[in-house]
């Protein structure tokens, strides 16, 4: 690794690789996969995770708005875009112009898209959305003729997909409200077909939907979580293995590394950091690791967290700063400055996972991952 470097995130090529292949191989030939990359591919680092994904086997990319759509485009990344989020109408020519596909569910977009689309002479790609059940984005049911009828109206408007999303996956082993949203997709793509609108994608399977139900898949599953080798949640791990889905060896993309930057000693009954949160009953030895809170390190992990150094655990001591936070290093042998700390990840004998720090500051791997500051060198190993 660089040694001019004090924080950066690893990306494993193998384990990203892996991982699209196991999702592969969990639906028919034929499915499409979606890698979402929103959020910085979920901290991973847009670019370097979609290249690679672009070239093992990933059909469509999802983000989350229409510049992360033109990055992935700046890089000369010429895979099908879809932008899940929503698009500003004062925005919708450069979708337009750069044959971003968008998720729409609002009439003000579709009219906006067709006098653009008609400008630029092309056809506007859409995925519409239909709400089932989430109330987030979407076109309520009792609204979807409307809707449908202003579409078909708009002759430079191709509908490449229909879409929902699922409120009640993750956190449950008990999915009625699943089952229940399935059939309100269903039926909203009967009206599809009654009104003769033609698409090419139903898309409504996150990971932990593409893992547990078969019959979701559809033409396109749109994966996140699984992709960065992370389960969903505890309850979809149960679930599948209550469906005896067993051969799922996702392997987590991140590593998180910086490295130390002072050791010293203290003695017995010192304070450590600020506000003397901490203090130490023994003679002592103590790292400065030079990331904090502003890299992502949640203030939370404050005399909580651990970091693995030289394949032992050290604990941490006192409060995470802003930009740095001491670890215990006293039963540690031969630690010195420069050293390598794992902050995020495994060594082959100990790790930190995110769902660790996730239940050490109350929230979710998918935010661990994701709030890592995009300022730190993303680093493609293998
Ligand atoms: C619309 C949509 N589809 C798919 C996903 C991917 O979900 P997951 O990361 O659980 O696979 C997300 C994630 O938030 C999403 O918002």
């Amino acid at each position: 690794m660089s040694n001019e470097i004090i924080s950066w995130i690893e990306i494993s090529k193998k384990a990203l690789i892996n991982n699209i292949n196991i999702m592969r191989s969990r639906v028919k030939p034929g499915v499409k996969i979606m890698a979402v990359v929103k959020a910085n591919a979920y901290g991973h680092g847009l670019i370097e995770t979609a290249t690679i994904a672009a070239v093992n086997g990933v059909d469509f990319f999802g983000v989350n708005c229409l510049d992360e759509a033109l990055r992935l485009r700046s890089a000369k990344i010429k895979t099908p875009v879809l932008v899940l989020g929503y698009t500003p109408l004062a925005r919708l020519k450069d979708a337009v112009s750069h044959d971003i596909s968008l998720t729409v569910y609002n009439a003000e977009s579709i009219n906006r898209l067709q006098e653009t689309a008609a400008k630029y002479k092309k056809n506007a790609r859409v995925h519409i959305k239909v709400e089932t059940g989430l109330n987030r984005q979407g076109v309520e049911a009792q609204n979807l003729r409307d809707f449908l009828l202003r579409v078909k109206s708009k002759k430079n408007i191709e509908v490449e997909g229909i879409s929902t999303h699922y409120a009640n996956i993750e956190d449950t082993t008990e999915h009625t409200y699943a089952k229940k949203q399935v059939e309100n997709f269903k039926e909203a793509c009967e009206l599809f077909n009654r009104e003769e609108i033609a698409f090419k994608y139903r898309h409504t399977a996150c990971t932990a939907a593409a893992i547990l139900f078969d019959e979701v898949h559809f033409e396109m599953i749109r994966l996140g979580i699984g992709l960065y080798g992370l389960w969903p949640s505890k309850e979809t791990k149960i679930s599948a293995y209550e469906r005896k889905i067993n051969e799922f060896n996702l392997m987590p993309v991140m590593k998180w590394k910086s490295i130390i930057a002072q050791v010293k000693t203290v003695e017995a009954n010192s304070c450590i950091g600020y506000g003397c949160s901490d203090f130490v009953t023994q003679n002592s030895k103590i790292a400065i690791i030079p990331t904090g809170y502003y890299d992502g390190y949640d203030r939370k992990l404050s005399n909580s967290g651990y970091v693995i150094i030289k394949g032992r655990r050290a604990p941490v001591l006192g409060r995470i700063c802003m930009n740095m936070f001491i670890v215990d290093v006293t039963n540690i042998e031969g630690v010195k400055c420069e050293d390598e700390v794992l902050l995020l990840g495994s060594d082959g004998e100990d790790s930190v996972s995110a769902e660790t720090l996730a239940s050490k500051i109350g929230t979710i791997n998918y935010e661990v991952v994701t709030r890592i500051n995009e300022t730190l060198p993303r680093i493609v190993t293998e």
